[in-house]
């Protein structure tokens, strides 16, 4: 298996693979936004098995922290969402894409990755609570624990505080 940037001729089996993980078309329609909105300041990348269907997708979009003033404070992004094949779940396929996007981010000096997903799943990639950090989520109802952050430059993260402005395109979901 190969873990790569995606590319145009990927999109329509990226958007198949998508709704086949999340069994709707929501997050299949979010990726297409998002990539159409942020092209190259977002990372894509499939899990590709040569002579097969793709694996696994995983996306990375921008996203700012705001002040109470509402200015930016940093800029990073946000991880979401990450779908494997049903039919190979559980056989590490998401891990493998979740520590590759995440090189890909910190090779770009993507100061943090914020993400709200299972709060048993992503902290061994590095993921901890935001809200203890001072990060705080602007959605209603997102249990503390979901909303996470991974710091890659903890340096530049050391005095952040403030609410995570995402793409309004999340708020379709
Ligand atoms: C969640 C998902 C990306 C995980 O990828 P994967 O390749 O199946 O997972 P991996 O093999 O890398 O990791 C397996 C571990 O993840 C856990 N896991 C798998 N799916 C999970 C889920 N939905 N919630 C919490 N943990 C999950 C397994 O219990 C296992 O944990 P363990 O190592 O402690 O035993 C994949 O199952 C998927 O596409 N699910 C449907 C879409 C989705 O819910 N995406 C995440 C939200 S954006």
């Amino acid at each position: 298996m190969l873990i790569r940037p995606e590319t145009e001729p990927d999109h329509a089996r990226v958007h198949a693979l998508i709704s086949a993980a999340f069994q709707r078309d929501d997050e299949a329609r979010l990726v297409d936004l998002l990539r159409a909105k942020h092209g190259d300041a977002a990372i894509s990348l499939v899990a590709d098995v040569p002579g097969s269907d793709l694996a696994g997708h995983i996306m990375l979009s921008p996203v700012a922290i705001l002040d109470e003033r509402g200015s930016v404070v940093r800029e990073g992004l946000a991880l979401a969402p990450v779908s494997v094949d049903p039919a190979g779940q559980r056989s590490g396929v998401g891990s493998a894409l979740c520590r590759s996007a995440l090189s890909c981010a910190q090779a770009r000096g993507t100061p943090f990755v914020v993400l709200i997903g299972h709060p048993a799943y992503y902290p061994r990639f590095g993921f901890v609570p935001a809200g203890p950090l001072g990060i705080q989520c602007p959605y209603d109802g997102v249990p503390e624990e979901a909303f996470m952050i991974a710091r890659l430059d903890r340096a530049a993260m050391e005095e952040v505080r403030g609410t995570v402005r995402f793409d309004p395109v999340f708020e379709g979901l």
